[in-house]
């Protein structure tokens, strides 16, 4: 048997990591900016996450949701005071995919309505709900084709307010990243987020934040919705939550009614999966990383707004897109086999993403900066 070849990869295979650096299998070191696709959040292998989850390993590492798994009320207490919606009710899932397919549902349950807004370049996972509000024609199977899409451009008020007076009636959520990531690092505006939320309180439909990517502090907020000061009524997550352990979730708003048998999934809210996402937030809270994400993510966005070459930088916190006047692919391609650097690419092929630990240390940040304006220089000189 062999693999089914759907991942261009990369010729470099770690063995090791630490912190934010990786290890290849001949000993080569390299500094991970992008965290295994924004996964890693308080770093490869920190002793506190490596330690909780091997003491649950020797206790009990998995059963259904059968039974009362008491780490799942932990999670949803320590998330609520980290996340500051302590009155919202937790879902378990594995996946962001399966966090977002969650949500819509939900909220077609919740309001009993079909049609879903969702924005141009935005992403929200690959199965069938999720695929079919992302922005990308070419990951859609005829099976996932469905008219209950009305995608609009992103940040047009306008637009949106056009929907709703045209939908209004049959529109059941709006699905929208806080800062999209896939689609290269683009921020919401606080008065689209805001226009957003009185819209949906209007027209009885479900806010979703699809906060998958741009949430669990990476803004250097909790969720990246944060800062325009809106609740939204459904949070969906994963990548960051579990720091490369598999969980996802949705945070839900208190009217938001469960009925038994509603959702559900074999994995989700395992006990191994619960230790995971504790360690995380422990450390989160514990070593200030929100913090640390907002002081590191404007020195670089600071700095790399300097290097000649470079278009426009966007962003907060840790989550940066660094748009270059030609496409980034031999940058990229410099920085990790020449010096050792993981940097990401987005659907933008200007644009290449920084998507590091949250607890990115200041001589980590220099150390690619230096790299990054030699070989922007390099490549400047072509
Ligand atoms: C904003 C956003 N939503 C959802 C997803 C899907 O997450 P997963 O790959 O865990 O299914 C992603 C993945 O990149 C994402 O960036």
């Amino acid at each position: 048997m062999k693999l089914f070849d759907v991942y261009p990869l990369i010729n470099v295979e770690p063995v090791k990591a630490q912190g934010s650096y990786l290890w290849d299998k001949n000993g080569i070191k390299y500094l991970d900016l992008y965290g295994g696709h924004a996964v890693i959040s308080i770093g490869h292998t920190h002793p506190h996450y490596v330690k909780r989850i091997t003491e649950q390993l020797n206790k009990i590492a998995f059963y259904s949701n059968y039974v009362i798994i008491s780490l799942q009320d932990d999670l949803a207490k320590l998330l609520g005071e980290v996340s500051g919606k302590t009155d919202y009710q937790l879902f378990l899932c594995n996946s962001g995919a399966e966090a977002n397919e969650n949500a819509l549902k939900l909220a077609s349950f919740h309001n009993g309505k079909k049609k879903v807004i969702a924005f141009k370049k935005g992403f929200h996972g690959r199965t069938s709900l999720a695929v079919a509000a992302t922005d990308n024609p070419a990951i859609i199977a005829p099976i996932n084709q469905t008219d209950n899409i009305i995608f609009l451009p992103y940040n047009d008020e306008q637009a949106l307010e056009e929907a709703f007076k045209q939908h209004g009636n049959e529109i059941s959520s709006v699905i929208v990243e806080g800062i999209q990531g896939v689609g290269g690092i683009y921020v919401a505006t606080e008065s689209f987020l805001k226009k957003i939320r009185t819209l949906c309180n209007q027209y009885n439909a479900v806010y979703i934040a699809d906060a998958v990517q741009c949430g669990y502090g990476r803004s250097g907020k909790f969720y990246s919705h944060d800062f325009a000061g809106v609740n939204a009524d459904i949070y969906s997550m994963a990548k960051g939550m579990g720091n490369g352990f598999p969980i996802g979730g949705i945070s839900i708003a208190p009217h938001l009614k469960p009925k038994h048998g509603m959702l559900g999934t074999t994995f989700g809210g395992n006990h191994l999966a619960c230790v995971a996402a504790l360690a995380v937030l422990e450390v989160m809270k514990e070593e200030k990383v929100m913090e640390n994400a907002t002081y590191i993510g404007n020195y670089l966005i600071g700095e790399l707004k300097k290097v000649a070459g470079v278009k426009e930088v966007r962003g907060k916190g840790l989550m940066i897109g660094i748009e270059l006047e030609f496409p980034c692919a031999d940058v990229r391609n410099s920085l990790i086999f020449d010096h050792k650097i993981f940097t990401g690419s987005s659907s933008d092929k200007n644009t290449m993403r920084l998507l590091s630990a949250l607890n990115l240390q200041k001589q980590e940040a220099d150390f690619f900066l230096n790299a990054f304006k030699e070989v922007m220089s390099k490549m400047l000189v072509k």
